[in-house]
């Protein structure tokens, strides 16, 4: 991963999204999950996405970009399902999230983040339902894996393949990670580097 890495923009709905230009990969998942995090640990750098132990810290999608543009842009998005969030606000976090991602020509892949503690929930379903209509390539990433043990951790991991054999845009693997303890990390970059370069 080519450093450092910059903020480009932050876009609060559809109409100021910069122009598809080279590959995006985007990270989502529910609020709170680790997006931003991981992010800061995948390009070594700290304080890059913001984060927090509120949920609904990111409230736009935010994009990054290496400094030598090698034509990757990472983007952060606002988590979903955080029900304590004003109803409009949810619904604004929600439509964006959505359009985004059925309608970014040049999205690669999406990396919908799980948190290792609680598996696919309902609202996770509906994305991956949606990734899938969209035809949008995308891969499950488990988070905050150093907050379960590698028994549990080896039964999520099995259980929740199984509950995306048959999505058509999944990538069956899945990839357990930690950005507190790196774990995982270097998985993600090779497997984002094999993305590029394919
Ligand atoms: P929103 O932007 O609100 O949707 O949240 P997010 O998905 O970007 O989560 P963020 O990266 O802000 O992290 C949320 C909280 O989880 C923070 O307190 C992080 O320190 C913590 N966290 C993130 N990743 C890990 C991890 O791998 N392990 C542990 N133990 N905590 C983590
Ligand atoms: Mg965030």
């Amino acid at each position: 991963f080519a450093r450092p890495w910059s903020f480009v923009r932050g876009v609060p709905n559809m109409d100021v999204l910069p122009p598809a230009e080279g590959l995006e990969i985007a990270f989502a998942g529910r609020s709170n999950v680790g997006k931003s995090s991981l992010i800061n640990a995948l390009t070594g750098q700290g304080g890059l996405a913001r984060t927090s132990n509120t949920p609904g810290r990111t409230q736009e999608l935010n994009l990054f970009r290496p400094d030598d543009a090698d034509g990757l842009t990472v983007v952060d998005m606002p988590g979903y399902g955080y029900a304590k969030a004003p109803k409009a606000q949810v619904a604004a976090w929600n439509a964006l999230v959505f359009s985004y991602l059925r309608g970014r020509p040049n999205l690669r892949r999406v990396y919908v983040l799980i948190d290792a503690r609680h598996g696919l929930k309902a609202n996770d379903e509906d994305v991956l339902s949606l990734l899938d209509k969209a035809a949008a390539s995308y891969q499950i990433v488990l988070t905050k894996a150093d907050k379960i043990g590698s028994r549990a951790l080896t039964d999520l991991i099995a259980d929740t393949a199984k509950r995306i054999v048959r999505r058509p845009a999944a990538y069956p693997t899945l990839i357990a990670t930690s950005s507190e303890k790196y774990r995982g990390i270097d998985e993600l970059r090779a497997a984002i580097w094999t993305l590029m370069h394919e």
